[in-house]
């Protein structure tokens, strides 16, 4: 089966050609130099720019792969979540070329997309957990089967990829900071700043990354003048790194599933790779160019829901759309992990 999936849903415009596990194409027009001015993505804008660039990033994807539109079996496209002036110009796109080649089309969840994308390259039975962080989320997933998944996790407050990118703008280090940070604190001391570890009594599995944030500023306006940058970076992404280690950790122990997938933009990062790779229990990453939003990964996920006789989504964008219903709601996960 050979897929065209396209993705829309923040930043980046994005168009792949994927067949089976083979990723024929995976073009990728990124948008970081039109918002790095403003530090973060102003909607419109983002809007805007997928409007002109998407059909372009459709041609170079099929052409990549030296395919035509009649050669692709179903078009996939991100539904959401994600900002709605950017989902609506990939949807509007993917109609337009359903409705002239005649193919199907599939609305994909763009947290299932990053989910299953570590399957593309790796082996990994169900159940599993996937822990999933990005600019725009931060949660653990219990992954019982292709369509089927359960929030264990979730952050209450900022994204792990925010808490880089917000920490990277008070360093004055630019947008998006993540990668940024990632490389300055290769050469810092992560001991050097001991930064709060961010935790939700009434929830030992929950995410919390804005305290942190206010203790960077805090130490920037007192003390920031006695360390070197690389130090604050090295110290400030340990503090983010321990929280996501302890969490999936905490997470495998509980529902009793020692297997994880990373995915996400934050998934790249040097540092959560190198410690959840020390985790008792498998773990397994997307390759680096898969990390960050791609089409790629929409494509897979409606590639895995279609063999397995499933449908994608209707194609209602919608702004924040959840990723199955959360543990708390009265499902007890352990028993669901199939135990
Ligand atoms: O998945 P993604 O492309 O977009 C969303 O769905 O949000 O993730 C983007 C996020 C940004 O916050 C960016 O700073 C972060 O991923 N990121 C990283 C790294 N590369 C990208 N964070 C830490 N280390 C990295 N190497
Ligand atoms: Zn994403």
């Amino acid at each position: 089966m050979r897929i065209l999936g396209i993705e829309t849903s923040c930043d980046d415009t994005s168009a792949a050609v994927v067949e089976g596990r083979r990723v024929m194409s995976n073009i990728l027009a990124s948008q970081d130099a039109l918002h790095a001015p403003y530090g973060g993505v102003v909607p419109e804008l983002a809007a805007r720019r997928h409007l002109e660039t998407i059909s372009d990033v459709i041609r170079r994807a099929l052409g990549e792969a030296s395919v035509t539109i009649n050669d692709i079996d179903a078009i996939a496209v991100t539904r959401g979540p994600g900002l709605v002036g950017s989902l609506l110009v990939g949807v509007a796109a993917a109609q337009g070329l359903a409705l002239r080649s005649g193919r199907p089309l599939l609305g994909i969840n763009h947290l299932e997309g990053h989910a299953l994308s570590p399957l593309l390259h790796a082996e990994l039975d169900m159940p599993f957990l996937a822990m999933l962080v990005s600019g725009g989320h931060s949660a653990i997933y219990l992954v019982r089967g292709i369509g089927d998944y359960l929030e264990v996790a979730a952050t209450r407050d900022d994204s792990a990829g925010e808490a880089f990118d917000k920490g990277a703008k008070m360093l004055g280090l630019g947008y998006p900071g993540g990668r940024i940070v990632d490389e300055l604190a290769r050469k810092g001391d992560r001991r050097a700043i001991a930064f709060p570890r961010g935790r939700v009594k009434a929830d030992p599995l929950a995410l919390s990354f804005s305290g942190l944030k206010t203790s960077l500023w805090d130490f920037l306006s007192k003390r920031g003048r006695d360390f070197t940058v690389e130090d604050v970076c090295a110290s400030f992404q340990e503090a983010i790194v321990d929280v996501l280690v302890a969490r999936a950790q905490a997470a495998m122990e509980l529902l009793d599933v020692p297997r994880v997938a990373v995915a996400g933009g934050v998934s790249a990062n040097s540092r959560l790779r190198e410690r959840m790779s020390k985790l008792s229990g498998k773990v397994v990453f997307p390759p680096m160019s898969l990390c960050t939003d791609n089409g790629a990964m929409i494509a897979y996920a409606a590639l895995l829901r279609l063999e397995h006789g499933l449908g994608g989504d209707d194609l209602t964008v919608c702004s924040r759309l959840p990723l199955g219903p959360r543990r708390d709601a009265g499902v007890d996960a352990a028993a669901s992990a199939g135990r």
